[in-house]
């Protein structure tokens, strides 16, 4: 199982009947549409032939003053000169209903399949694990979820449509040629097809172009959402310049790949004109000699001739839809991928469900590795009690979230085993062990709407008077009572109208308000003012209370307040005790921290 997606083609791009089978369960609830859109199509196709076919009684009858004699009836030309301005009339309104309907129910189908597909890969897209979105980019996933989908339906009714209109078009066309004179049928129609095989020969290098297109398109993609989600870097590192030309860069490359098609496109449009009127050239002379030495009357030879010219059009969209078949089932490959991607972590069948924790929780020799080989945690082992609350503290990048990440199971570990009351976290059910709970991570995200809704995320179904209690406890009182729409505030995307500190205390009220009993705070290093901090530090202490708490610990007032603090370097647990038994080890871990990073914090608290 890979979880990167790639860049192009998924390996199941040209497995057609797969594909065929998984797209089914997808069209099959609007299949009377479908095919009452086909139904149409058939006639849809048939009109150009009918229209060069009424060319004769008109020219040969109407025109030359004779009776028309079809199938033993015989029609007077008068009679006829009115029938066929009605018909033409007539002509142009089925075939402008038809077209609309036909239109009407290409949409219907293909926007309906399209957003069944969005859906079900949005629930997977939810469903899926943190690696997944560590290690691909957010404009890869984008085009994956938005534009395949999309390319993917639409396309499958349309070439579907446009092959029985295009193929019914054509038969239609060639029995008028044939019906006309079968001798020059022959020969138009065999021009004809030396004129499309260029067509073939191109199919490929389309292909690769437009594959190294979607790449750039996702490049393109990520630079958009790296320039809205690190703005206020880019403003402060004055890095316009340089996302700027990468955007240029890319938008060069893109004319390049669209240009490079154009080129090699291009020429074949003008060489099948060339041979088709090489072709009408040949019908000419000849038909000349047939009308001439009386084989063939005017009317049969002007209907003949727009037939043939009628047929160039749905010959080439056979061409086409071909090609638009292929990208369909590229598109359809790449859909049906994701479709196929399992989530790493996952419940076992016999999940059990827990209810808080009633004695501990026990990292017991645990190896993790985010990327294969590459150990993060080792052999790290650390009981905890209910009720306790340990600081996790130590060098950067030593271990110290990846300890607590590993808790709720947003990575599963490589051995060893973490248990709550002794099960096993692997043997839990996944909802259940998340809803035990409540994390305040590093970078507090909030979610576009209010401050009411972000904290309700908390818990749905909350009171008013529990709200109010947090609020409280957060000590987001008085800062929302300032606000002219208080709770109701709208905080914009990822909070970005509210103070780090803010924002901070609003992702502390919703873990509160969940009331989970074991809280993880993974605290901000940004550094506060002194009020604010001490501010953030009474909402904290508010939410420990009565707690079991793994607080990764980066301000003196946090350590100060914990029963045991664990050293983590390098991925290991290197020190474990209380605040007076570290400091008496002589040349210490956790001393040399302490002198290092906490000590001159005593001033300020
Ligand atoms: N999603 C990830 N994919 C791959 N490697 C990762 C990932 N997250 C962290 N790491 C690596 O794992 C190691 C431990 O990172 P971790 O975030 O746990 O450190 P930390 O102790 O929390 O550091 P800090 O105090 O700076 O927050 C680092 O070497 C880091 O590069
Ligand atoms: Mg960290």
């Amino acid at each position: 199982m890979e979880y990167k997606l790639k860049d192009t083609n998924s390996k199941d791009a040209f497995r057609y009947g797969y594909l065929v089978n998984k797209i089914l369960p997808f069209i099959k609830p609007h299949l009377p549409r479908i095919v009452l859109n086909m139904i149409i199509a058939i006639p849809l196709g048939l009109l150009d032939a009918v229209a060069a076919y009424a060319l004769k009684p008109y020219m040969d009858c109407v025109i030359n003053g004779k009776n028309w004699n079809i199938a033993g009836f015989s029609i007077e030309q008068q009679l006829l000169a009115m029938i066929i301005p009605i018909g033409i009339v007539i002509f142009a309104l089925v075939q402008g209903l038809l077209k609309y309907t036909n239109n009407y129910l290409t949409d219907w189908t293909g926007n309906k399949i399209s957003n069944s597909l969005k859906v079900e890969l949005f629930h997977k897209l939810t469903s899926l694990d943190p690696k997944f979105y560590d290690i691909n980019s957010s404009g890869l996933v984008l085009t994956r979820f938005f534009t395949d989908p999309e390319t993917a339906s639409k396309n499958i009714i349309n070439t579907i449509k446009s092959f029985i209109m295009t193929f019914f078009g054509i038969v239609g066309l060639v029995c008028v040629l044939l019906y006309n004179s079968w001798k020059l049928a022959i020969i138009g129609v065999s021009i004809m097809a030396i004129a499309i095989t260029p067509v073939t020969f191109i199919r490929k290098k389309i292909k690769k172009v437009s594959n190294a297109t979607m790449v750039v398109g996702g490049d393109m993609t990520t630079n958009f959402n790296e320039t809205f989600a690190g703005n206020k870097i880019m403003t402060a590192y004055n890095l316009q310049e340089m996302q700027n030309q990468k955007f240029e860069k890319q938008i060069k490359e893109q004319f390049n790949l669209t240009i490079s098609l154009t080129k090699r496109v291009g020429w074949m449009s003008p060489i099948m004109y060339a041979i088709c009127s090489v072709g009408i050239a040949f019908v000419m002379y000849y038909g000349n000699h047939l009308i001439i030495s009386g084989q063939m009357t005017a009317g049969s030879f002007a209907s003949f001739v727009t037939s043939l010219l009628l047929l160039y059009k749905p010959v080439k969209d056979l061409g086409r839809t071909l090609t638009d078949l292929q990208s369909t089932f590229v598109a359809l490959g790449r859909v049906f991928e994701l479709f196929d991607l399992v989530p790493y972590i996952k419940n076992k069948p016999n999940a059990v469900k827990i209810n808080g924790l009633n004695s501990s929780i026990d990292f017991n020799r645990v190896y993790f590795e985010y990327e294969e080989n590459t150990p993060v945690l080792k052999d790290f082992t650390l009981h905890i009690n209910k009720g306790e609350t340990i600081a996790l503290v130590g060098n950067s990048g030593g271990g110290k979230s990846t300890t607590v990440n590993l808790l709720p199971r947003f990575y599963d570990i490589k051995s060893g085993s973490i248990k709550f009351d002794g099960i096993d976290i692997r043997d839990i059910d996944i909802t259940s062990l998340r809803d035990n709970i409540s994390f305040v991570f590093q970078d507090n995200f909030l979610f576009t709407g209010t401050i009411r809704e972000n904290i309700l995320m908390g818990k749905k179904d909350a009171t008013e008077e529990e709200l109010n209690a947090v609020i409280k406890m957060a000590h987001l009182d008085e800062f929302l009572s300032s606000l002219e729409c208080g709770i109701d505030t709208y905080v914009g995307e990822r909070g970005a109208s509210l103070s780090g500190g803010q924002r901070q205390r609003v992702a502390i009220a919703r873990a509160m308000i969940k009331n989970a009993p074991i809280v993880i705070l993974d605290e901000a290093t940004s550094a506060l003012d002194n009020e604010s901090e001490a501010i953030v530090q009474k909402a904290l202490d508010n939410l420990m209370q009565n707690k079991t708490v793994f607080v990764i610990a980066h301000r003196l007032s946090t350590i100060n307040n914990a029963d045991r603090i664990a050293v983590i370097n390098e991925g290991e647990l290197v020190e474990l005790g209380t605040h007076s038994q570290l400091m008496s080890i002589e040349n210490g871990n956790y001393k040399h921290l302490y002198e290092m990073q906490f000590k001159n914090q005593e001033v300020n608290v």
